[in-house]
């Protein structure tokens, strides 16, 4: 290659963060507190342009998203896109081991590309207790049009956000964690930030025509509670997963944990009137129930106040798991083609376990993973590593990848572990504790291929689906119970595996991956922007040479 040619393709790389030829959606957000009455007590929620839920993201695979977002809340800020890949992007995660948050009385622009991907996700603030109080969001991702999708053209689409709520403040929430105690159990169930009171005066959430097909994007986007899902006198057909086209079963109700997002087609073939959504809390001892009205176009008569019940029991929850395969036939966008088909074959390289539970620092509640319980630093870890000055904000590889034999004084430090670029992983969380659990992992899709009662041994890989499992971002451990997952780490970057609990996540069950890209090549991560917030002791340093091809 002539030095010319290499020039102009360095400063294509250097400029093409995101790639000119892929179409722009820009979204401008105001954040703001504001008053609803969301359960029927008057209190402050996070408002995004005076919405909560906060305005849908709705783009195309590969779509350029840029989001300029306004903090005008009297605390920092960030917003996380779950699910969306990032690929060589952690820049633009959302977590505070990722970037600098969004001081107050700041605007920040977010620029990200959707790269390869399709489906239902959703955006949440990851800052303070925010998420248990609004400012969130659903994400749309559309199969660009010549790509064929396995379902027929849906009459029209509708985002169901549920989720478990607090009637408290975002700054009580967050005292009481402080002050070592927890939140307590929720209020109450939402969808779409409402709950329909069945007293006749509801307005419906939805309407369907008869005889025509529904898509309906569902995300449990609450704090805590796993959800039961379910349509009053109608079947779901399951299409989509967390980004993944599944095996298109048809289900009753659905069981959706904390974080996680489920596309269904509902066929309006039922009596013209009115139906009952229903959202209930799961593994709980006393049920919410949270309801909202789909109704037929020129139907007639309220729904019926008989609520379908919802199933009882972990193994109902694990069958139903068990069910859930990816379609491996049905063309799309797949960001990691090499090892997404295969994936039963490659050699795992590495097994972290990790023993998820609660414990104590200083006589006060906390989580932890392998009695390590994070916490944030001034500085982002990804800058400072990028600067070179990591010894001076953290410390790798803290937690061992095995748990450690007692667990009741967990360790408060920033929980970093050094992944190696490009290793076939193995991960395996064990929930020893008495509630449910639900991840995360930014930056990838990993297949799940178990969750069992019990305990883990190596013996247990002879029940892995290494062949069909889902490849998704978010994974469910029920109590007593263990789930694995297998993962290529091919994505270089500071990577956030967290606590989809928010309670959890704030006092420190989450820890972070960093994938260093070996050679600082360009090809595997994007540089520092010129846009990217600094702060904290790397504010002063001179930028640090870029990365080369
Ligand atoms: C940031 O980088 C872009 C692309 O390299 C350049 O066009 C722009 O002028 C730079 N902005 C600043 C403030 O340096
Ligand atoms: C955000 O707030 C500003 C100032 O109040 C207003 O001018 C602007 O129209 C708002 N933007 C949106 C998208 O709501
Ligand atoms: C959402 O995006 C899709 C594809 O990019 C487009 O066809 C559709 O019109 C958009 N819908 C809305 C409500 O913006
Ligand atoms: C803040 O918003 C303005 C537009 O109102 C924009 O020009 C500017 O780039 C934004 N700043 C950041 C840091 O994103
Ligand atoms: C998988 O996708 C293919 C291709 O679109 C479709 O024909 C098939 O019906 C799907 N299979 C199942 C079991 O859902
Ligand atoms: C996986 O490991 C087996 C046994 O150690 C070895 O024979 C095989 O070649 C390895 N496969 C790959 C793809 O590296
Ligand atoms: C991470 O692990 C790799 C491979 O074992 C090693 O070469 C590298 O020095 C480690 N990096 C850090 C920062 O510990
Ligand atoms: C890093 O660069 C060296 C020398 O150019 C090359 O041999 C090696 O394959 C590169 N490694 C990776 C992982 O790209």
């Amino acid at each position: 290659m002539g030095r010319g040619m290499m020039l102009m393709l360095l400063a294509s790389l250097m400029v093409g963060m995101v790639m000119a030829e892929d179409p722009y959606v820009y979204y401008t957000w105001n954040v703001t507190y504001g008053t609803l009455s969301p359960l029927g007590v008057p209190q402050q929620v996070i408002l995004i342009n005076g919405e909560f839920p906060g305005p849908q993201i709705n783009c195309s695979s590969n779509n350029n998203i840029v989001v300029n977002v306004f903090n005008k809340l009297d605390e920092p800020v960030l917003f996380t896109w779950s699910g969306i890949q990032q690929r060589k992007n952690s820049w633009m995660d959302g977590t505070l081991g990722a970037q600098c948050p969004i001081l107050p009385g700041t605007n920040y622009t977010y620029r990200f590309q959707v790269k390869d991907q399709i489906g239902t996700f959703f955006y949440y603030p990851t800052t303070s207790m925010h998420r248990a109080v609004g400012g969130y969001g659903m994400i749309r991702v559309f199969s660009r049009l010549l790509i064929p999708v396995p379902y027929p053209d849906p009459e029209d689409e509708y985002n169901v956000l549920i989720g478990d709520w607090y009637t408290k403040k975002q700054e009580t929430l967050k005292a009481l964690l402080d002050s070592g105690k927890s939140i307590g159990r929720p209020a109450g169930v939402l969808i779409n930030g409402k709950s329909a009171k069945g007293d006749g005066s509801d307005e419906p959430l939805f309407t369907m025509k008869a005889g025509k097909t529904y898509k309906y994007r569902i995300c449990n986007a609450g704090t805590k509670n796993s959800l039961n899902f379910r349509i009053q006198g109608h079947v779901m057909k399951l299409v989509e997963m967390e980004g993944s086209h599944t095996v298109q079963n048809t289900y009753n109700s659905l069981d959706v944990h904390v974080g996680q997002c489920m596309t269904v087609l509902v066929t309006a073939d039922q009596e013209p009137k009115d139906y009952y959504l229903v959202a209930s809390t799961r593994f709980t001892q006393t049920v919410l129930t949270g309801k909202g009205i789909v109704r037929y176009e020129n139907g007639k008569g309220p729904a019926s106040p008989e609520i379908p019940e919802a199933p009882t029991g972990i193994a109902w929850s694990i069958n139903q798991f068990r069910s859930f395969r990816w379609n491996l036939t049905a063309s799309a966008a797949r960001p990691n083609p090499q090892g997404s088909y295969k994936y039963g074959q490659i050699n795992i390289t590495r097994t972290i376990r990790l023993d998820a539970a609660r414990g104590k620092a200083q006589g006060k509640l906390r989580y932890g993973l392998n009695g390590i319980s994070h916490v944030d630093s001034e500085t982002p870890l990804k800058l400072a590593e990028y600067y070179g000055v990591a010894d001076r904000v953290f410390k790798y590889d803290t937690m061992s990848d095995v748990p450690p034999a007692t667990l009741a004084t967990l360790n408060v430090v920033p929980n970093v572990v050094n992944v190696t670029f490009r290793t076939f992983v193995e991960i395996i969380i064990e929930n020893r504790d008495t509630s449910m659990q639900s991840y995360n992992l930014d930056g990838y899709a990993f297949f799940l291929v178990a969750t069992e009662p019990g305990q883990w041994n190596p013996e247990k890989r002879k029940n892995y689906n290494l062949l069909d499992a889902v490849s998704r971002h978010t994974v469910q451990v029920f109590p007593n119970c263990w789930a694995a997952i297998l993962l290529t780490f091919d994505n270089a970057g500071m990577w956030n595996f967290r606590s989809e609990l928010a309670e959890n996540h704030y006092l420190g069950q989450q820890m972070y991956f960093s994938v260093l890209s070996p050679n600082r090549s360009l090809r595997d991560e994007y540089n520092l922007m010129n846009t990217t917030q600094i702060c904290g002791i790397v504010k002063d340093l001179p930028t640090p040479p870029p990365y080369s091809s």
